[in-house]
């Protein structure tokens, strides 16, 4: 076994960690639009060649922006399959009951703490920044896959979001602390549904055959296709908002060359942080070594 997580000690660790929305993001919170909200290794706005210091402050603010939005939304399909995975065994084993719905209603206050932080940035900021969506239909498409598929997205995601938060954002002291404080936050509780959805993941994959896990991946895949998709229409929106916000005029030359660069960024930071990420390999690599070699496979070109 590759872990010692169980139901348990999640419960446990997680009590310890919750947090209140009103004390993370109270009635009267400011964002400093003088900072920096994402870290340059996910934003990737500082080397790009013909943007100013500001501009490129402004694009890193939107795709700030963009992140806590994506995160809402993925949140809002993981709730619904936290619970139905919960449910055909409610009277079985008490600290897992306990502890997936503990995992459910924490998505619930994230994507609760995402609107609330979205309405708050765009009161401060100039224009209308969009996204993606509806949320119903993303989480509907991703949902109709194999359960196993969608659980080791999920437990790509929540791994992703440990790594971007200790690699990334912990040590950076120029970003604005409002909105670091929220990844803080965000990442404390996430540690835990990192190891639920380990749990779920095991449990998902448990007595198939080779051919079934070998489907499954091939449903993560298809999911992680689809999800690319949507990063690149992401993209095109961020430039848009950059553009108004702005009033900077691109060539088309360099609009392109933001596209490529920018949709790069966003592969990094949804998928290529979370495909590489040695604790989500290694529970690919406990059910199937054949499946981990074929995820990390993929994995440069999200990189
Ligand atoms: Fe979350
Ligand atoms: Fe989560």
């Amino acid at each position: 076994m590759h872990h010692n997580f169980n139901f348990k000690d999640v419960l446990t660790a997680s009590a310890r960690a919750s947090w209140a929305i009103e004390d993370v993001l109270p009635d009267g919170s400011r964002l400093d639009f003088s900072r920096r909200f994402m870290p340059e290794t996910l934003a990737r706005t500082a080397t790009i060649p013909f943007l100013s210091e500001e501009e490129a402050r402004l694009l890193n603010q939107i795709r700030g922006h963009e992140y806590l939005a994506l995160f809402g939304l993925v949140e809002e399909f993981i709730l619904p399959f936290v619970l139905d995975h919960a449910r055909p065994q409610l009277n079985e084993d008490d600290h897992r009951v306990r502890a997936l719905l503990g995992f459910a209603s924490e998505e619930a206050k994230h994507i609760h703490l995402f609107r609330k932080f979205h309405a708050l940035f765009q009161e401060s900021f100039a224009t209308p920044c969009a996204v993606i969506g509806p949320a119903e239909a993303i989480g509907a498409e991703i949902l109709r896959h194999d359960p196993l598929a969608v659980a080791l997205v999920i437990l790509m995601i929540e791994w992703m979001t440990q790594n971007h938060y200790l690699d990334s954002v912990r040590d950076d002291g120029e970003l604005d602390p409002l909105f670091k404080s929220l990844l803080k936050h965000h990442w404390m509780e996430e540690a835990q549904h990192a190891k639920l959805d380990t749990l779920m993941v095991e449990a998902l994959a448990e007595g198939r055959s080779a051919a079934a896990i070998e489907r499954a991946i091939d449903g993560f895949l298809e999911i992680g296709l689809f999800l690319d998709a949507g990063l690149k229409n992401q993209t095109a929106m961020n430039l848009d908002a950059f553009v108004e916000a702005s009033g900077r005029r691109l060539s088309a030359r360099e609009r392109r060359a933001l596209e490529g660069q920018q949709h790069q960024a966003l592969r990094f930071t949804y998928l290529g942080s979370g495909l590489v990420h040695p604790r989500f390999l290694a529970t690919v690599q406990a059910i199937s070594p054949a499946a981990r070699d074929r995820i990390a496979g993929v994995a440069p070109i999200f990189s």
